[in-house]
């Protein structure tokens, strides 16, 4: 196990209605003026927005809004919010809705002390020292943000999907988690989220980093009670326990638990966000394509762990042949995604007929480098091989 810092200061309050505790957790955390920020209006619709202004009204806490964040947020929305909040000068930012409602948040919050262009941070330009902090009622169990020092923004310009990591600043203070507010999600989003949830792990599992026990048993336990448990939302989806079980696994899926002391592999994501970035498919099912081609790739050239996660997770038999079972565990979770799931697992289903595979190619290892490290060096022969077998 390699050497490692974890700081995940992150309060979680979980459970049902525990959305009206936002105005409480706001004052305990030192609020005084809050910006909120929200998506497209599924939560205007839920009647969540009415309740949580109805808290923090009651808590005596100005507000101003900044509504409209689009899922896959963009850079003028982050600009706008800056903009607003040096104006209003809010001490912290409530986010209320997803991964990209959150992200857009965080990039404000780096984004108001900073005289540059806040995109600086998230091509490696410049370096975040404070951010003001950001609380969270979360609405779909997906990208984790909620626990996670991370945003993923896109640059309309240049097309680039690019992410910050700065846990140091940028895990949320608070973290309000009920999962009925999850029920109004359609089934496409549910799906979405806990394949992403799932990629989550395995980009921590897909790691060379030796006598990593805790976590590899961490992520395969996930693993198997996200299997199991999607098996009954997607049959049932007001069911609340499962709902509650899927809620939390995407917070602990992507705040590090499973990854402390051992190398990561972000490369599938990497090569996700071309195609979200590109054709502004939703992240997850982006993923669902990606994934399987990804470790067919990696059954040929270091299937170790796909083999194992084959024999402990997939219910592949050890026959003695790494390769061959690594790669029936690929094919088998490829045919769980679509089956139970209901994902695209290619291009053609996600609906892109002709990607262009060499231009997010390129864009690919001009963000990234010419080789990508991780659980394999990927040079860019590499990853058209793994988009081609996407296809
Ligand atoms: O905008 P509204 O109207 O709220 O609708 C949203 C949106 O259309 C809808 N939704 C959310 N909660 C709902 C609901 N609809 C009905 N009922 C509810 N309770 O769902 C849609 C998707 O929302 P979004 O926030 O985009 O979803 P998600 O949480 O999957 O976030 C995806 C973004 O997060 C990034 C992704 O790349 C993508 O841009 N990621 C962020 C990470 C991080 N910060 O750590 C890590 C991830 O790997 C990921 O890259
Ligand atoms: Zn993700």
């Amino acid at each position: 196990m390699n050497n490692f810092t974890f700081y995940s200061p992150t309060e979680f309050v979980f459970g049902r209605g525990t959305e009206q505790q936002v105005g409480d957790m706001c004052l305990k955390y030192g609020a005084q003026r809050i910006m909120i920020v929200y998506g497209g209006g599924s939560i205007i619709k839920s009647g969540l927005l009415d309740k949580v202004s109805a808290s923090l009204d009651a808590a005596g806490l100005p507000i101003i809004e900044l509504k409209g964040v689009q899922p896959n947020p963009i850079d003028t929305k982050v600009y706008e919010g800056i903009t607003l909040a040096k104006a209003f000068k809010p001490n912290l930012i409530l986010a209320i809705g997803g991964g990209s409602v959150i992200d857009t948040a965080k990039a404000i919050a780096v984004g108001y002390y900073y005289e540059g262009d806040f995109w600086d941070f998230y091509i490696g330009k410049a370096k975040p020292q404070q951010a003001i902090p950001v609380g969270v009622v979360l609405t779909i169990p997906a990208a984790g943000s909620e626990g996670s020092g991370n945003t993923v923004i896109t640059n309309t310009t240049t097309h680039v999907k690019a992410g910050l990591r700065q846990p140091m600043i940028l895990r949320p203070k608070f973290a309000i988690m009920n999962p009925e507010l999850t029920m109004t999600l359609p089934a496409w989003q549910t799906a979405s989220g806990i394949t992403d949830m799932m990629a989550h792990i395995l980009e921590r599992y897909l790691s060379n980093t030796t006598d990593v026990q805790i976590g590899d048993r961490l992520a395969e336990g996930m693993l198997m009670a996200i299997m199991e448990t999607s098996e009954k939302l997607m049959a049932n989806p007001n069911d609340y326990e499962a709902r509650a079980n899927i809620m939390w696994c995407g917070t602990i899926a992507h705040n590090d638990t499973c990854s402390l002391g051992r190398q990561e592999d972000w490369n599938s994501h990497a090569m996700e966000h071309e195609i979200s970035a590109e054709y502004d498919v939703t992240h997850g099912a982006g993923l669902a394509v990606i994934f399987p081609a990804f470790l067919q790739y990696a059954s040929e050239h270091n299937p170790h762990k796909v083999a194992q996660l084959a024999h402990r997770v997939l219910g592949i038999a050890d026959s003695g042949n790494v390769k061959e079972d690594a790669l029936k565990g690929a094919l088998k979770l490829k045919e769980w995604l679509h089956n139970t799931l209901n994902m695209p697992v290619n291009f053609k289903q996600l609906g892109i007929e002709n990607p262009d595979l060499e231009l997010m190619n390129t864009r690919l290892h001009r963000l990234k480098g010419e080789i990508m490290q991780g659980y394999m060096p990927l040079d860019a022969q590499a990853t058209m091989e793994i988009y081609r077998l996407a296809l």
